[in-house]
């Protein structure tokens, strides 16, 4: 029974206060810079020959990014599930800049002015495992998607340096990159990922030298470094999509 519970030796208050300071050590998952490692930005050019940045997304662009993503959130994007991973890519953003999420890394795809093209979010379990969290592509048929989750995959293994990428799919188009890249499976459901408990399907640092890394080069999926100073710069302030381009 709660409240009967004496301590057997005298206290010398009844009351003790918590700051907010002290139970937010408990709550946050503040990020670690073993994991947040920047991203060195590159160029690509989409199937369309529009050259476009990928760079790393900051935190200060977390609303454009989350006024974008609130779009989605409406039955009306109950098509190739842009509706449910609007949803969810909205909770990491915010949970990210509430540290509210273990280290998290997003990485934003723009053009040459800075709209916001697709969005790619990861999150390191620890030093050998990195978790895919989502690929959104405002704009479709470009191969922007593909493109950008190679991206995020190339900054746990080249730049952290993780052993494992865990992913999971929850569209087909989504399944579609996994499957081109030639991802293996664990068992299941022994092994589930954090999104809704599916299916893990994984690359290994070792697969990703052998055989992803030569394949997006070998496609033009990689992109190329540098980036010029003043392109960079002109990516800044992130806006968002001009317009949503995702009926196929
Ligand atoms: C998954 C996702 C990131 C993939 O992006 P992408 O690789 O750029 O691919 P798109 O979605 O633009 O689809 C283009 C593909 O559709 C197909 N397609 C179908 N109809 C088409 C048409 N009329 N014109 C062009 N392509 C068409 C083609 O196969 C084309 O790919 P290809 O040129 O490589 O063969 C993107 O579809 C997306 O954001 N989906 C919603 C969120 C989601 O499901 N995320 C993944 C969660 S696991």
């Amino acid at each position: 029974m709660f409240g009967m519970g004496q301590p057997k030796v005298p206290i010398s208050v009844t009351d003790l206060k918590f700051s907010i300071e002290d139970i937010e050590d408990y709550l946050s998952a503040p990020p670690n810079p073993r994991f947040q490692v920047p991203y060195t930005p590159k160029l690509w050019k989409t199937k369309e020959g529009e050259t476009v940045v990928v760079r790393e997304a900051k935190k200060e662009e977390a609303e454009v990014i989350l006024d974008t993503l609130k779009q989605l959130i409406d039955h009306k994007y109950d098509k190739d599930f842009y509706h449910l991973v609007g949803v969810r890519t909205y909770s990491e953003i915010l949970a990210w800049v509430q540290n509210r999420i273990k280290d998290s890394y997003a990485l934003v795809v723009t053009s040459e002015s800075g709209e916001l093209l697709a969005l790619v979010n990861h999150r390191f379990w620890d030093e050998n495992v990195a978790i895919s969290l989502h690929t959104m592509t405002f704009r479709r048929k470009s191969n922007l998607g593909i493109m950008a989750y190679a991206s995020k995959i190339e900054h746990a293994f080249d730049f952290v340096g993780v052993n494992e990428w865990w992913a999971t799919f929850e569209s087909p188009f989504g399944f579609r990159m996994g499957f081109r890249y030639v991802h293996q499976t664990k068992q299941w459901p022994q092994y589930q990922h954090e999104l809704g408990g599916s299916r893990v399907y994984y690359i290994t640092k070792e697969m990703w030298e052998t055989t992803v890394k030569p394949k997006l080069k070998a496609r033009d999926l990689f992109g190329t470094r540098p980036v010029p100073e003043d392109l960079l710069k002109k990516t800044y302030p992130l806006r968002p999509p001009e317009k949503l381009e995702i009926e196929l």
